[in-house]
């Protein structure tokens, strides 16, 4: 697995800060909704499989009263490195049926296309939460990411493929501690077995 990383893009200590630093900002921004001397309680809703090494630490990073809803959607099926039509049924069907009086957190690994964002954050909707803000551990410099409407990026990167820390290709990778590039060869080899 180390002999398939091209470079380290942003290892675990810069990760872990600034996980830390995003923490700090949705607390103080619920706090403040919920008003003075009410005690602010907030719904994630963090789409698996790639969020769930950054919402476990975030949550540990966030002293706030919340319940953990997990949905799955997945846009990259496989070993395509580049978005295909969503299963969209899949993932809304294990959303709550009402999130009404919610205040929601949406959390995605990355914002790529921005389809999934959209796609998910219209069913919240919906669902008529008291409010609803969305999360990314890193934003693609690409125009239609940076054109999604989201409240907290941990990183923006270049416009290339990444794995580690939760993401991955063809499901492996998602344990690596830093978010990484892999050798051009590794993604080649293994588009080509599929
Ligand atoms: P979007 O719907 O195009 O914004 O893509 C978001 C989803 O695509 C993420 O939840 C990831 O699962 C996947 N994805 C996008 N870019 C990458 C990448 O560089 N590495 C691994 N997965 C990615
Ligand atoms: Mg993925």
């Amino acid at each position: 697995m180390q002999h398939d990383i091209a470079s380290v893009l942003i290892d675990r200590d810069r990760i872990a800060q600034r996980v830390e630093a995003i923490a700090e900002e949705i607390r103080i921004d619920h706090e403040r909704m919920a008003g003075p001397g009410v005690e602010p309680e907030i719904t994630l809703v963090p789409i698996l499989t790639g969020s769930i090494i950054f919402v476990a630490d975030l949550v540990r990073m966030l002293p706030l009263r919340m319940q953990i809803r997990l949905i799955s959607f997945s846009s990259y099926p496989g070993k395509s490195t580049s978005a295909q039509a969503g299963t969209f049924q899949q993932a809304l069907s294990t959303l709550p049926e009402s999130l009404e009086g919610a205040h929601v957190l949406l959390i995605d690994d990355i914002l790529d296309s921005g389809q999934t964002l959209r796609v998910v954050g219209d069913a919240i909707r919906e669902r008529r939460p008291a409010s609803l803000k969305s999360c990314v551990l890193l934003r693609k410099l690409r125009s239609d990411a940076m054109a999604a409407p989201v409240d907290y990026v941990c990183f923006d990167i270049p416009d290339e493929f990444v794995v580690g820390y939760g993401l991955d290709y063809d499901d492996h990778y998602r344990n690596l501690p830093d978010i990484v590039t892999l050798k051009p060869e590794v993604v080649a080899s293994r588009e080509a077995e599929s």
